[in-house]
C-alpha cells in the first residue's frame, strides 16, 4: 500500500501544472504555490513581450492528453499558449489546487522528526509555515532576471535614459520614436529587436558578443520539426552513455555525419545570408546544439538587409548621456537599453547546505534523471529537464517523480547508483559535450529520445516505441503516443 502524502508544488508554469496533476491523480493531497498573480510562468501575459511565439511546433508543445485548437498557428503565440495552459489547468482540476500570489520563501527539514519539509510561505502579506511530506520544485529556469549592469547607468537614467530587462518589454508604445539598444545575442534579443524595429523605434542596434547558429522555422522550405526531432538525427550527436553499438556506428558513419552537418551549416549560411552579415559562427553546429540554440526570428535578417536593425559585435562598456559606449570603442545613440541578457539559475529558498549538495562549484546541477538528488530526500525537480518540447519533458518527468516518491519505479535506484550516474553525466558535460552545460546542465536537447527512453524504462512502461521502426527512427516524437506509453506502465493509487 502506497501512503498518501501531503505534497507541495512550487511554481505554476507548465511544470507545476504537470506535477500537480500527476501527484493528484495518484491520490496525493496536492498544494500548489505560485508567487505571481496568475498561472503561466514564462507565458504569463504580463511577462511576455509582444509577438512572442513558441519555437516548438504546436504538436510538440502540449500535454499528452490535450492538443491546441485547430485555429492556433503552427508556432503558437504567447496568448495562445497562455490560454491553453489555463484551459488545461481548469479542465483537469489543477487550478483549484494552487494558491496564487503565494511565494515560497524558505524550505527546511521538518522539526517534528517526520520525513519532509517545512515551507515558509508569503501570502497576501502574511507569513505562514506549513509541513509537507514531499516537495516538487517547478520554479523554472527563466524566472530570475539577469540584468547586466554597466558604469554610468544611474546618470543615464537620471538624464531620462531607461534600462530594462527583456521580460519587462511588454508595451511597444514605450519605444516609439526612441533610439533602442538591445544587448544579447540569443532568442529574446532577436525577437525584441525585430519587434522594436516594427514598432516605430527611431533606431535599433543589437549588440551581441558572439555569433551563434540559429535555425529558421523552415530550412530550405522544410519545416525544421522534420529535421530536428528524429532518433536518426539525435544519434549523430555525442550523447551520454553511448551503447557499444552506437559508438561503433558513429565511428563508421563519421564521414557521413560530418557531411550532414556541413551541409546544414552551408544551407543556413546561404539562407540567412550569414556571410554578408559577418555572422558565421566559429563552432561546428553539432557541438553546440542544446537548449540555447534558438529559432532565427522571422524578419531579423531581412531587417539587417533593410538597415532597420544594425548589429554590432561586442558589448556595452558604459553609458553616457543619450548613448551607450561599446567595447569596440564605438558609441551608439541610446534612449532605451533592453538587457536581453538572460536569466540566473538558483533556488534561493533552499538552505545553503542543500544548495551545496544540489549544485557543483561550476554551477552544474547534480540531479539523477534531471529530477532528484540522493542527498536531498523528499524533494524532486520538475522541468529541470528542459528541451525542445519542454511540456512533454515536464509531463514525463512528473510521472517518473511521483513513482520515485512512492517507491513505485520498476527499478528504484539506490543512492550509490544515483550518485554514480550523476558523476558520469557531469563528466560527460565537462569533457565530452560542453554545450550540455548551458543553463546549469539542465537541458536534455537534442537527446529527447534517449532521456524519454530512460524515464519510461524506469517507470516500467511496457510500450516505449511506436510499432513501425522506420517511423520511430525518422519521425518526430508523437506526444499522444507518449500518453499511451505512460498508460502501459503498472498503475497504482496512494491511500
Ligand atoms: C519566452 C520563452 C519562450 C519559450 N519557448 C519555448 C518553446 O517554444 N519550446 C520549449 O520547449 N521551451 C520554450 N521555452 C522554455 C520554457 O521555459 C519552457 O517551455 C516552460 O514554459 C517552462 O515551464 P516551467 O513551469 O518549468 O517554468 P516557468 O514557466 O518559468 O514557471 C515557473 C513558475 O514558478 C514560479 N516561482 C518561481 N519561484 C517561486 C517561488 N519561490 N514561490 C512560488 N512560485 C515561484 C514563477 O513565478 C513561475 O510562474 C521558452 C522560454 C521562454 C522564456
Ligand atoms: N520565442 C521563444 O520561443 C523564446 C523567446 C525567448 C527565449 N526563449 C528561450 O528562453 C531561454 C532564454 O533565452 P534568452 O534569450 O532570454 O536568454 P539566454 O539564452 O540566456 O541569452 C542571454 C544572452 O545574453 C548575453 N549576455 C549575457 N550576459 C551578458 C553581458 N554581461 N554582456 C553582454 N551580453 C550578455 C549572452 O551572451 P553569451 O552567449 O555571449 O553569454 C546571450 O546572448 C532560451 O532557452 C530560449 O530559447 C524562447
Amino acid at each position: 500500500m502506497v501512503e498518501k502524502k501531503r505534497v507541495a508544488v512550487i511554481g505554476g508554469g507548465f511544470s507545476g501544472i504537470a506535477a500537480a496533476k500527476t501527484f493528484a491523480e495518484r491520490g496525493h493531497e496536492v498544494h500548489g504555490f505560485e508567487r505571481g498573480p496568475a498561472f503561466g510562468g514564462v507565458w504569463e501575459l504580463s511577462r511576455s513581450y509582444p509577438d512572442c511565439q513558441t519555437q516548438s511546433p504546436k504538436d510538440l508543445y502540449h500535454f499528452t492528453d490535450q492538443t491546441y485548437g485547430e485555429n492556433v498557428p503552427e508556432w503558437p503565440k504567447a496568448p495562445d499558449v497562455n490560454a491553453y495552459l489555463h484551459s488545461y489547468a481548469e479542465k483537469h482540476g489543477v487550478a483549484r489546487l494552487f494558491r496564487l500570489n503565494t511565494s515560497v520563501e524558505t524550505m527546511e527539514r521538518r522539526a517534528d522528526g517526520r520525513a519532509g519539509w517545512t515551507l515558509t510561505l508569503q501570502e497576501d502579506g502574511c507569513t505562514k509555515r506549513e509541513d509537507f511530506d514531499f516537495v516538487s520544485v517547478a520554479t523554472g529556469q527563466f524566472s530570475q532576471k539577469h540584468v547586466a549592469t554597466h558604469p554610468g547607468e544611474q546618470e543615464f537614467a537620471a538624464q531620462g535614459g531607461e534600462v530594462i530587462h527583456s521580460s519587462d518589454y511588454t508595451d511597444p508604445s514605450t519605444i516609439k520614436g526612441k533610439r533602442v539598444v538591445v544587448l544579447g545575442g540569443s532568442k529574446s534579443a532577436l525577437d525584441i529587436a525585430v519587434n522594436v524595429a516594427n514598432s516605430g523605434a527611431k533606431s535599433v542596434t543589437l549588440v551581441y558578443r558572439k555569433n551563434v547558429w540559429r535555425l529558421p522555422y523552415f530550412v530550405g522550405g522544410v519545416n525544421v520539426k522534420h529535421l530536428l526531432y528524429m532518433r536518426a538525427q539525435e544519434e549523430q550527436f555525442n550523447g551520454w552513455l553511448p551503447s557499444p553499438i552506437g559508438r561503433v556506428l558513429r565511428m563508421i558513419l563519421k564521414p557521413l555525419i560530418w557531411a550532414n552537418f556541413r551541409g546544414l551549416e552551408a544551407a543556413l549560411t546561404f539562407q540567412l545570408g550569414l556571410k554578408k552579415h559577418k555572422m558565421v559562427p566559429d563552432e561546428p553546429i553539432e557541438d553546440i546544439v542544446s537548449c540555447s540554440i534558438g529559432v532565427a526570428t522571422p524578419g531579423f535578417f531581412e531587417a539587417l538587409d533593410k538597415g532597420t536593425i544594425k548589429a554590432v559585435q561586442g558589448s556595452i562598456e558604459r553609458y553616457e548621456e543619450g548613448a551607450a559606449v561599446l567595447s569596440n570603442g564605438g558609441t551608439v545613440p541610446c534612449d532605451v537599453a533592453v538587457m536581453a541578457t538572460g536569466w540566473k539559475q538558483g533556488l534561493s529558498f533552499l538552505p545553503a547546505e542543500a544548495q551545496h549538495k544540489l549544485v557543483d562549484s561550476d554551477g552544474l546541477y547534480r540531479l539523477y534523471r534531471f529530477a532528484v538528488n540522493p542527498s536531498l530526500p523528499d524533494v524532486g525537480f520538475i522541468g529541470f529537464n528542459s528541451s525542445f518540447c519542454s511540456v512533454l519533458s515536464a509531463e514525463l518527468v512528473s510521472h517518473w517523480l511521483v513513482r520515485y516518491a512512492d517507491g513505485q519505479l520498476e527499478h528504484q535506484p539506490s543512492a550509490d547508483e544515483m550518485n554514480a550516474s550523476i558523476d558520469v553525466m557531469q563528466e560527460w558535460r565537462r569533457k565530452d559535450r560542453p554545450a550540455a552545460q548551458v543553463y546549469g546542465g539542465l537541458c536534455i536537447a537534442p537527446f529527447h529520445f534517449r532521456h524519454f527512453d530512460e524515464l519510461l524504462k524506469d517507470i516500467g512502461a511496457t510500450k516505449r516505441k511506436r510499432a513501425n521502426p522506420l517511423v520511430e527512427l525518422f519521425v518526430r516524437p508523437s506526444t499522444a503516443a507518449y500518453g499511451e506509453f505512460l498508460a502501459s506502465a503498472p498503475q497504482y493509487h496512494a491511500g
